[in-house]
């Protein structure tokens, strides 16, 4: 199940350009009213994540302070300062899951993929991180690859789900 990721415009298009095309961006909202949040999603839309150097570039051109663009953006957990994966793995560690076994998945996904929560790999391919219930405790332990869920999963059969999305 790979994606089949972007077009070669996007693909080709250098952080510069989608500097500019926030900067666009920013013109736009400027005066409309609770804008940061806006310009910080459509940025990370772009972007695919809010680095130090985009969080200063929307200070500087929005004329907000810092601090301020930096306090929402590490406030909210929709949005990233880090880079994601093209795929966002996520356990369920609601009560029915972490008694069925979800915690020993977060543990062999950490194996697999050789990275600890909240962390992506190096190839970008996924993050990890752990969700509340998503309401399918019946069949738990769960886990979502992004929009698909799994239920009952197995800890052995982790590497053959996550081998169908290279
Ligand atoms: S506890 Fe995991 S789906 Fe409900």
């Amino acid at each position: 199940m790979s994606s089949q990721g972007p077009c070669s415009c996007c693909q080709n298009e250098t952080d510069q350009q989608k500097m500019e095309r926030i900067g666009q961006i920013i013109e736009d909202y400027r005066h409309k009213e609770g804008n940061l949040i806006q310009i910080l999603h459509m940025a990370q839309g772009i972007y695919g994540y809010l680095p130090m150097e985009l969080m200063e570039f929307i200070s500087d051109r929005l004329g907000k302070p810092l601090s301020e663009v930096h306090g929402v953006a590490t406030f909210y957990s929709f949005f990233s300062t880090k880079p994601r994966g093209e795929n966002t793995i996520r356990v369920c560690l609601g009560t029915a899951c972490y008694v069925r076994g979800g915690r020993k998945i977060v543990e062999r996904l950490q194996d697999i993929l050789g990275i600890e929560v909240g962390e992506t790999t190096q190839d970008q391919k996924f993050t990890l991180e752990v969700m509340r219930c998503i309401g399918a405790c019946g069949l738990a332990p769960a886990i979502t690859i992004n929009d698909r869920v799994y239920k009952q999963v197995n800890p052995e059969k982790l590497q053959t789900i996550i081998e169908k999305y290279y």
